[in-house]
């Protein structure tokens, strides 16, 4: 069964500047606005410019790409949090997204607290939430701090406690944006092991992740994104292997 389906997606954002400019060429730019209205296209960045790919559900799939690639405009789009300019985006489930650290927490909330309104965030019942609580502190190894503001919390322990509500929530796709970056060493073993559990449980995973070692351990499947296109679409080893390549060159 599909999961993820895009279908000539492009997602343009408008480019915003800050230069100084003189009273004349400001002048002389609305003249040509209003002359050429359609003219303008240098203000315009295809984020991502006519993407499509099928992901079915249960496979495991790592976007690769450098800063600016496109690759959380990608996630984003999946997660609905914003819109694509063209094209169409089908997803089938729920969707578990890690996508910033902090997402979906009030800062100003305990841990505790935090756990709650996340967890009704991802579709889980109240009920739910009590039922796994425990599990939920234990996993993210928060026990001496669940009562503290999260506020005063580093960004690893914001990520371990956004990983272990998102993966004790009823999710069919989770969407990790960088998540290996700011969590440690423990925290990545425990993901790998918790990788493995969800795979076989057949939930869809996306990972955009800097580690080519990390998505070559989660991954079956690699997309390697440039410049808002995708340059190969395959199994993950030979996308890191392209993609090690292009840097070098
Ligand atoms: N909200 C936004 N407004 C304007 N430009 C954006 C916005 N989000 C992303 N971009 C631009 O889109 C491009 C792709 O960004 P992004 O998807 O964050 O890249 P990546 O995650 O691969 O580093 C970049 O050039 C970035 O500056
Ligand atoms: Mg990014």
């Amino acid at each position: 069964m599909t999961s993820i389906q895009f279908a000539n997606v492009t997602k343009t954002y408008h480019l915003k500047r800050e230069v100084y400019r003189s009273l004349a060429s400001q002048c002389n730019e609305a003249f040509l606005r209003i002359l050429k209205p359609h003219s303008d296209t240098k203000d315009y960045i295809h984020a991502l410019d006519n993407v499509s790919f099928e992901i079915t559900q249960g496979e495991s799939v790592g976007i690769i790409g450098a800063n600016g690639a496109g690759k959380s405009t990608l996630l984003r789009l999946i997660a609905n949090i914003s819109k694509p300019t063209s094209g169409t985006i089908t997803v089938h489930g729920q969707i578990a997204p890690l996508l910033e650290v902090g997402a979906g927490f009030h800062p100003e909330l305990t841990g505790r607290e935090n756990i709650f309104l996340n967890g009704v965030i991802l579709g889980m019942s109240k009920h739910d939430i009590r039922k796994c609580f425990d599990q939920i502190v234990t996993f993210a190894e928060l026990d001496k701090f669940i009562d503290s503001p999260v506020k005063l919390y580093s960004s690893g322990m914001y990520i371990r406690l956004g990983f272990s509500v998102a993966v004790h929530s009823n999710f069919d796709i989770l969407l990790a944006d960088e998540i290996f970056a700011v969590g440690d060493y423990r925290f990545r073993m425990k993901c790998l092991d918790k990788f493995g559990l969800l795979k076989k449980q057949g939930k869809t995973i996306v990972l955009i992740s800097h580690s080519l070692e990390q998505l070559q351990k989660h991954c079956q499947r690699g997309i390697l994104i440039r410049r808002g296109k995708i340059v190969i679409d395959a199994e993950i080893e030979q996308v890191c292997n392209q993609y090690q390549n292009m840097e070098q060159m």
